[in-house]
């Protein structure tokens, strides 16, 4: 009995010491832990359960996405003064996200990002409507796009990426074609986030992916943007009629307050625009990854860069935020101005612009786009 008991304590002692030593090789790995990768059940919608993955890198940062929608719930990351805060809204629960007339938060935006005008397109002669939900015109993909449905999502080897698919069936909110989306979100070590696109068609179709997360670098230190510094690589932008639908016109940006070709504080010429910022800006820019923006926020040091292989970038100030969203983090009130969200995409309604780079997607064709976001601290 006694050298049972002895026995015991003696393995207990083993797997103690064992415990601590995997530890201790985990967090001392280069001075710094492991990536990781962990669950959690997040609800259920239309009877498919929803999970929450959580990707931690080696120093600590975290991103936390579900595969309702693709969206990034939280990102996690260091203030100057070594605090951590959550830089992204969203919600508490699934019932947030799920409410009817969210703003896209965190979420993966198809088959069209941003507009078309009248929801109407022409492909090879033929006349297609895209659902209309937004003053009669179709916003990011209509009544239910890629932001409202549940994607499959697999835990990559090397656990620091989550893969997501999606098959968007033919004729879905009005669009042809049978087509297979993936999304890879991978949490790199050097505190990026590459979101990369992939999707293929049975059928010629349009296609302009996006990520609609939107930022406030303070992590809840302030109520707007207005002290953040952006800065976009790009001499002209889309100007809008008054329903938001790009005119066509290739405009400079020099001299007006679109001018983001040096850092600017948000807030400076925020007022000369009616709203705030909503539009598309034409970057600089070649073929292939390139770093297009940057956003820097002074209270907290954070630095935020973009790198995208897009030709565009919606650059929006949440203008229709107005505080009445239930069920947000921490109770937080989103009003106008609290957030910023950095779209990589193709420009609004380019099918029928003729002058605007194509979204046409034939089968057989590749469609690959990366947007990387970085963090670190000024
Ligand atoms: C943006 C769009 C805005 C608004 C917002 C969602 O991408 O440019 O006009 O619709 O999404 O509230």
């Amino acid at each position: 009995m006694k050298k049972n008991r002895v026995g015991s304590i003696c393995l207990l002692i083993i797997l103690f010491i064992f415990n601590m030593s995997c530890s201790f090789n985990n967090s001392n790995k280069n001075g710094m832990g492991a990536a990781t990768i962990t669950t959690q059940h997040f609800g259920t919608f239309e009877g498919k359960p929803i999970t929450e993955y959580t990707l931690t890198n080696a120093s600590g940062m975290q991103v936390v996405i579900i595969n309702y929608g693709g969206i990034i719930t939280k990102i996690i990351t260091q203030a100057k003064d070594s605090s951590w805060g959550d830089v992204v809204t969203g919600y508490d629960s699934l019932e947030g996200y799920t409410q009817k007339d969210t703003p896209y938060f965190g979420a993966l935006i198809g088959r069209y990002a941003n507009r078309l005008a009248k929801g109407k397109y022409t492909i090879d002669g033929v006349d297609y409507s895209a659902a209309l939900n937004n003053n009669g015109h179709s916003l990011h993909g209509g009544l239910k796009g890629f932001d409202k449905v549940v994607w499959e999502a697999a835990i990559l080897p090397g656990d620091s990426s989550v893969q997501l698919n999606y098959l968007s069936k033919d004729g879905e909110e009005g669009y042809p074609g049978n087509l297979k989306v993936q999304v890879v979100y991978t949490l790199t070590a050097n505190n990026a986030i590459k979101i990369e696109y992939t999707a293929s068609t049975d059928k010629t179709t349009i296609l302009n992916l996006t990520n609609h997360t939107y930022f406030n670098l303070t992590a809840g230190k302030s109520n707007t943007i207005y002290d953040h510094l952006v800065q976009i690589n790009a001499n002209k932008f889309t100007p809008v009629d008054a329903s938001l639908i790009p005119t066509g016109e290739l405009l400079e940006v020099k001299g007006t307050p679109m001018d983001f070709t040096s850092p600017k504080k948000v807030g400076q010429d925020i007022d000369k625009v009616m709203g705030g910022y909503d539009h598309n800006w034409v970057l600089n820019k070649a073929d292939g990854l390139q770093e297009v923006a940057s956003v820097y926020e002074p209270i907290s040091g954070r630095y935020l860069t973009v790198a995208t292989t897009e030709p565009g970038l919606q650059f929006y100030t949440g203008n229709f935020l107005d505080g009445t969203l239930k069920g947000t983090k921490k109770g937080i009130v989103y009003n106008k101005h609290y957030a910023l969200t950095l779209e990589t995409q193709h420009f609004p309604d380019s099918p029928n612009q003729p002058g605007f780079p194509s979204t046409l997607l034939k089968p057989g064709e590749p469609y690959h786009q990366t947007t990387v976001f970085t963090f670190s601290i000024k």
